[in-house]
């Protein structure tokens, strides 16, 4: 079991200071302080030696301090799914479904669709409403367990969006936590790299990898995407360290529940062997694909009620603040008895939890992003409100954000 703890020390407000002001991100790779005598010096660029200049001038805003949500976005595909619709081809229906996780009906890519597609009209939106052109983005982070390429989608989406001005783009894998992790990277980064402009995006499509004939899963997953702006300010900004976005966070992961919750690689029927009589070819691998979501909805919903609260509450801690001080409880849409039950524990009543699984069912690492957009877009989510958020799901892995909106 592993886990990574963090506070931004240098950035909270000062009633929040309860840690060594010289620590603020270890673990990352980063190692950031406030005395410039140990600063590693991170650059990348995914454009060459040639382009080593500008590397450099992003070296130079190291001094960057607080990092602020300033967009949102999200894209859902057209293709609605409800529980009468599934009710059709597994033996279920509307009332055991909504009655147990909450879901009432899902979005899901139908064949011709997208969903690097979905995932740039998603962070089209998030740059128009925090106004910031694509050439002034200089990382992409897509959070995905499903892209379209082996190899990453976050470099199909620098290129989609038009952001030329030297950009790093990658992708992380982790599942229904992917979110979370992006946003705590995209702070690592902003603090220790002197990126400026980092789009977050969490976007997957489960609905490729569920077996449609399994009752206890199928129910669950929706596909969707959604982004944030994550953008680093100089001390001299308008945002101050006194008006830091990313509180704290908390951030865990356990190989020993993979068991629970997986979808691991199973190599296609095709033989080589054919023919080759015994040659090297014979002991080759065969080509390969995934296989569908095997999961133990008992275990999992288990381990999100146990862990979840618990992250929450160490990462309000390291913040300095309690759950009272919280408006919004942001958590990975994955069953609204989950919702519920971390709610209790944390004492918040269920006016103040972001929910709209009802529409859109579990869509892993974009969850999170698509109910942070409508909340903030129907006005409900302000600037300056405090949420705490979580993520949970595959790996196993797990882990919450203390954020401040706008
Ligand atoms: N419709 C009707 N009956 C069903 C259905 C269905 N869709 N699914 C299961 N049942 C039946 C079962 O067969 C069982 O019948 P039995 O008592 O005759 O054996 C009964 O209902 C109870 O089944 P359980 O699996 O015990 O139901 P449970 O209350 O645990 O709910 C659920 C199942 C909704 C999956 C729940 O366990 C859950 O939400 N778990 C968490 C899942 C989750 O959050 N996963 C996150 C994945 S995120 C990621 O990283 C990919």
């Amino acid at each position: 079991m592993a886990n990574a703890s963090g506070i931004f020390t240098p950035t909270v407000p000062t009633v929040r200071r309860r840690f060594s002001p010289s620590i603020g991100i270890y673990r990352s790779g980063f190692w950031f302080s406030e005395g410039a005598s140990r600063r590693i010096v991170c650059s990348s660029s995914t454009q060459g030696a040639e382009n080593a200049s500008l590397s450099e001038s992003r070296v130079s805003r190291l001094v960057s301090k607080g990092c602020k949500l300033v967009g949102c976005g999200s894209a859902v595909p057209n293709l609605l799914i409800s529980n009468d619709d599934l009710s059709k081809i597994v033996d279920t229906n509307d009332e055991w479904i909504s009655v147990r996780t909450g879901i009432r009906n899902r979005r899901i890519l139908s064949q011709k669709d997208s969903l690097t597609a979905l995932a740039v009209e998603a962070a089209k939106k998030a740059l128009e409403m925090a106004k910031v052109d694509p050439e002034e983005v200089d990382l992409v982070l897509m959070c995905t367990s499903t892209p379209e390429d082996l190899f990453g989608s976050a470099p199909q989406i620098q290129k989609a969006l038009g952001c030329k001005n030297n950009p790093l783009a990658y992708d992380i894998t982790a599942a229904c936590s992917g979110f979370v992790l992006g946003l705590v990277s995209a702070a690592c980064h902003i603090r220790g790299g002197g990126f400026k402009n980092v789009l977050v995006i969490g976007a997957d499509a489960l609905s490729r990898y569920v077996d449609w004939t399994d009752r206890g899963s199928c129910i669950l997953f929706g596909d969707a995407a959604g982004a944030v702006l994550v953008q680093g300010k100089e001390k001299d900004d308008a945002c101050d360290s006194e008006e830091d976005g990313l509180f704290a966070f908390d951030l865990h992961s356990d190989g020993g529940g993979q068991r629970h919750l997986n979808a691991g690689m199973k190599e296609k029927e095709t033989d080589h062997e054919i023919g080759t009589n015994g040659s090297l070819l014979g002991q080759l691998p065969k080509g390969s694909s995934y296989s569908c979501i095997q999961m133990n909805g008992k275990e999992v919903f288990r381990f999100a009620v146990r862990v979840v609260p618990q992250s929450i509450e160490l990462a309000l801690e390291k913040a300095g603040l309690t759950g009272s001080s919280i408006d919004w409880l942001l958590l990975h849409q994955a069953n609204q008895r989950i919702l519920d039950a971390v709610a209790t524990r944390l004492q918040l009543p269920s006016e103040r939890v972001i929910s709209n699984l009802a529409n859109y069912g579990n869509t892993s690492a974009a969850s999170i992003p698509l109910a942070l957009d409508e909340a903030v877009r129907s006005g409900k989510v302000k600037p300056g409100h405090t949420i705490a958020t979580a993520g949970f799901g595959a790996g196993l892995t797990w882990g919450s954000a203390i954020i401040r909106w706008g």
